[in-house]
C-alpha cells in the first residue's frame, strides 16, 4: 500500500503522506499543501471528502452500516448498556466500573440544581417559543451561573464542568417542555435513575405521584444511546469549531444545539412526523409523495431518508424500527403513521431513484413514532436528540481541546470582483 500520494501541478510533482487509521481508513495529509505549492488549496463544499480531525471516539462505516462507540458495536451497547454508562464511555474512553458509574451518577445528582434565576430567563420566552431555541439560550446562559471557564489541563475542573452539564441539561430540556405546555417546573428526584428522573421531570403532574413506566424509561434510554454520538456530523463539527477558539464548553454545546435544530440534521425527526401526518391527512397516498420527492422542481424531500455517510441502512434505524413495534405494542398505541412509514419505506427501497442514490431510512425516520407514543409532542423531538447527543458533543469537545487542535479557520476560493476604484455617490 502506498505511504504517500503524489499531486501534479504545472508539471511539478508534490508528495503528501497518507495517514491510515486503526480501521484502515486512509487520508491524504495536506497540512503543507499551500506552503509547498505557493498558495494552492483544496475546495470541498460540505466537506464530503475532507476529514477535519483524527478522533478515537466513534467509528462508522457508511458502506457497511457499521457504528461503534470507542470500539463497541452500537447493537451491543443498545442491548446491554444504559445511557449513563455509554455517556461515560464516550467521554472518558472506557466502560465505567460499578464504582466509577455510581460516582458519576452521584456527582451528577449533586449538581442537578439549576439556579432559580434561570427561571427568570425562561419566563422571558413566549409559550410559543420552539424548545430548541429555548434550550440553546438556556445552555448558553449557564455560563453566567458557572462563570469559571474550563481549565482543560485540570482533569478535576474538566470533570466538574462535564458533570455540571450532564446534570443540568436534562433539567433545562424538561423545563423547556413544561414551560411550553403551561406546567409548573419540576425539580426531579435523586432517588431515580438518570433517564427515569428525566421522564419524571417531563411528565409528573403537579397533582399526582410519579410512577415509573418501565417501557417508556427503557425505550427512551435506548433512543438516547442511539443518538449519543456520530463522529463529525454537522452539530458535532460546530461544537468542535466553536471550542477550537477556546470558547467555553457550555457555549460550544449551545452552538451545537443550534446546528442540530436544522431540518436537514436533527430537526428531521420533527419533519418526518409532520411529513407522515401530511400524507395521512392527504389520504395516505405514499406514491404521490414519493413522486414529489423525486421531482427536481419540487423542494419536497422524503424526510428521514438519505444520509451523508450511510449509503446502506443506518444501523440505528434498524434498531429503532424494531423498538417502535415493541414500544407501541407495550403501550397499547395504534399509530396509523407507523403503517404509513412502513409503506413509504417499502416503496422507497424498491424505487430506482432511491436505490441508485443509496437513500435508506436514517435514525430520524422511526424515532419520532416512538417519542409520540410516549406522549412527547413533536416540537420536543429534536430536544430529545440533543439530550442524547450531549455526551458525544462533550466527548468530542474534550478530545479536541486535549489534543490541542488548532483554531478552525478554513480557506476559500474568492470569486468576487477584482480591484476597482471607489465611486462617489454622485457618480453611481
Ligand atoms: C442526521 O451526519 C450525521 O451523522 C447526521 C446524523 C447524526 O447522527 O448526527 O446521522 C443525523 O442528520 C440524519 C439525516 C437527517 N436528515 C434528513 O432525514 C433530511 C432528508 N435527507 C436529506 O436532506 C439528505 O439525504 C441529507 C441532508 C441527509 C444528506 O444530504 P447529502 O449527503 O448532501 O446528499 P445530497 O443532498 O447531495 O443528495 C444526493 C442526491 C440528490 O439527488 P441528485 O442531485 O443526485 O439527483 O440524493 C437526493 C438529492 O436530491 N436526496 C434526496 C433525499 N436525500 C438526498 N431526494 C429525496 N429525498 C431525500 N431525503
Amino acid at each position: 500500500m502506498s505511504k504517500t500520494a503524489t499531486l501534479q501541478i504545472d508539471g511539478k510533482s508534490y508528495e503528501f503522506p497518507l495517514v491510515t487509521g486503526t480501521e484502515k481508513e486512509r487520508a491524504i495529509d495536506i497540512k503543507t499543501l499551500r506552503g509547498v505549492t505557493g498558495g494552492v488549496t483544496t475546495i470541498d463544499p460540505g466537506y464530503k471528502n475532507t476529514g477535519s480531525c483524527e478522533s478515537a471516539i466513534t467509528f462508522l462505516n457508511g458502506e457497511e452500516g457499521i457504528l461503534r462507540y470507542r470500539g463497541y458495536a452500537i447493537e451491543e451497547l443498545a442491548e446491554k448498556a444504559d445511557f449513563l454508562e455509554v455517556a461515560y464511555l464516550l467521554i472518558f474512553g472506557e466502560l465505567p466500573t460499578k464504582h466509577e458509574l455510581d460516582k458519576f451518577h452521584a456527582d451528577i445528582k449533586a449538581q442537578s440544581h439549576v439556579d432559580e434565576d434561570v427561571k427568570k430567563i425562561l419566563d422571558g420566552f413566549p409559550k410559543s417559543a420552539h424548545p430548541m431555541g429555548v434550550l440553546s439560550s438556556l445552555t448558553s446562559a449557564l455560563v453566567a451561573f458557572n462563570p469559571s471557564s474550563v481549565n482543560v489541563d485540570s482533569e478535576e475542573e474538566m470533570y466538574n464542568a462535564i458533570v455540571r452539564l450532564m446534570a443540568k441539561f436534562p433539567v433545562l430540556t424538561a423545563w423547556a417542555y413544561r414551560k411550553r405546555v403551561g406546567l409548573p417546573l419540576d425539580y426531579g428526584d435523586d432517588s431515580l435513575g438518570y433517564v427515569d428522573n428525566f421522564v419524571k421531570m417531563m411528565f409528573k403532574k403537579p397533582s399526582g405521584d410519579y410512577n415509573s413506566n418501565k417501557t417508556i424509561v427503557e425505550a427512551m434510554d435506548k433512543l438516547l444511546i442511539l443518538h449519543a454520538d456520530h463522529e463529525q456530523n454537522c452539530s458535532t463539527s460546530t461544537v468542535r469549531m466553536v471550542g477550537s477558539s477556546h470558547a467555553g464548553l457550555f457555549v460550544s454545546i449551545s452552538a451545537g444545539i443550534a446546528a442540530l435544530w436544522g431540518p436537514l440534521h436533527g430537526g428531521a425527526n420533527q419533519a418526518v412526523i409532520e411529513m407522515l401526518e401530511a400524507i395521512k391527512e392527504d389520504g395516505g397516498d405514499t406514491h404521490k409523495f414519493m413522486q414529489k420527492a423525486k421531482d427536481k422542481e419540487d423542494p419536497f424531500r422524503l424526510m428521514g431518508f438519505g444520509h451523508r455517510v450511510y449509503k446502506n441502512f443506518d444501523p440505528r434505524a434498524k434498531i429503532i424500527k424494531k423498538s417502535a413495534d415493541d414500544v407501541l405494542e407495550a403501550l397499547g398505541v395504534d399509530d396509523p403513521v407507523l403503517d404509513i412509514a412502513k409503506d413509504l419505506e417499502k416503496e422507497a427501497l424498491s424505487d430506482n431513484y432511491f436505490v441508485d442514490r443509496k437513500l435508506y431510512p436514517n435514525v430520524d425516520f422511526y424515532s419520532g413514532i416512538i417519542y409520540r407514543a410516549m406522549g412527547i409532542p413533536v416540537e420536543m423531538f429534536t430536544p430529545m436528540f440533543a439530550l442524547g447527543r450531549l455526551p458525544g458533543w462533550i466527548a468530542q469537545w474534550r478530545e479536541m481541546r486535549l489534543r490541542k487542535e488548532p483554531i478552525g479557520r478554513p480557506r476559500q476560493v474568492y470569486i468576487g470582483e477584482n480591484l476597482r476604484p471607489f465611486k462617489s455617490v454622485e457618480n453611481r
